[in-house]
């Protein structure tokens, strides 16, 4: 579990508002102390009326009317994907509050991030409903202020356009780490998250701490863990790691197992 600083600083609620201009659009909601405890309480079904104002309902309808009735849920950290099972389609779309609400009442994820007492408030954020192509999405980590690696988060999937482009991705993402990210977080050593949309339109949707339970898709944490070690303070181009064969479908530590040795120093 993070502590109550690595709470603070990955909640959405505290870096979107450095970051609006390169993240996705966000509104973000604070929950009621009464809204909250219900959620803990964990009693399924709820009258949202009977637990909300009608002026902090109308809020969350209109902020979900805003992006064309199809939004996005999180909570400070985290989306409720484990959720799915109980989203028409397996989509996770909210297109009203009560998709909100059972979304989050059936994901441990949001139910574990709603456990912790030693945050101020925690939130509804908000987003338009994107579709998302899976290899556009990467997860990049960086340690000491170095964006160290870059990371499919497609994971173990085979693109045959990233050997092509991998450095028109790795410079996309190179550039947009100095220009809006650096020394603009309040840490170090973290991972955040983007959509790259051809050649170098790149969105940010997230931070995350870096440490052993972060999922590194392509890296393993024992060689991430190797250069937090170092603690180095010497720049270098940051890794892009992919699949480059098709080896048909594997899991991920077979994957992992498999591709060649990376350059990462
Ligand atoms: N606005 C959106 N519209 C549609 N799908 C989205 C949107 N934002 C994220 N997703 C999808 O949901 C997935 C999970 O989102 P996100 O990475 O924000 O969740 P998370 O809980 O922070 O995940 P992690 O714990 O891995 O950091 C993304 O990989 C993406 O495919
Ligand atoms: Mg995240």
């Amino acid at each position: 579990m993070l502590e109550a600083r690595g709470l603070k600083d990955f909640s959405i609620s505290t870096w979107y508002e450095i970051f609006k201009d390169v993240a996705l659009k966000t509104i973000i909601i604070n929950i009621p102390n009464e809204l909250l405890e219900k959620l803990r309480a964990d009693t399924g079904e709820m009258k949202i009326e009977e637990v909300c104002n009608e002026d902090y309902l109308n809020h969350v309808k209109n902020t979900i009317l805003s992006f064309n009735g199809k939004a996005f849920v999180k909570s400070n950290w985290h989306a409720p994907i484990d959720a799915k099972f109980a989203s028409l389609g397996y989509s996770l779309t909210v297109t009203n509050i009560d998709d909100l609400l059972v979304y989050f009442a059936s994901s441990e994820i949001i139910m574990h991030d709603f456990s912790h007492n030693n945050v101020d408030s925690f939130c509804i954020a908000l987003k338009p409903w994107i579709n998302i192509h899976p290899a556009s999405e990467f997860r990049c980590i960086v340690i000491n202020n170095i964006l160290q690696g870059i990371t499919p988060r497609d994971w173990p999937t085979f693109y045959a356009h990233f050997c092509e482009d991998g450095p028109n991705i790795i410079r996309a993402l190179t550039d947009f780490y100095k220009q809006n990210i650096y020394e603009k977080f309040s840490r170090k050593t973290y991972t955040f998250d983007v959509i790259l949309n051809f050649p170098e339109n790149v969105t940010l949707l997230d931070f995350g701490p870096l440490n052993n339970k972060t999922n590194l898709y392509a890296f393993s944490w024992k060689e991430i863990q190797a250069i937090i070690k170092k603690n180095s303070n010497q720049e270098v181009p940051p890794v892009f790691r992919y699949l480059e064969s098709d080896m048909g479908i594997m899991t991920r530590s077979e994957a992992l197992h498999k591709i060649t040795q990376s350059q990462l120093t």
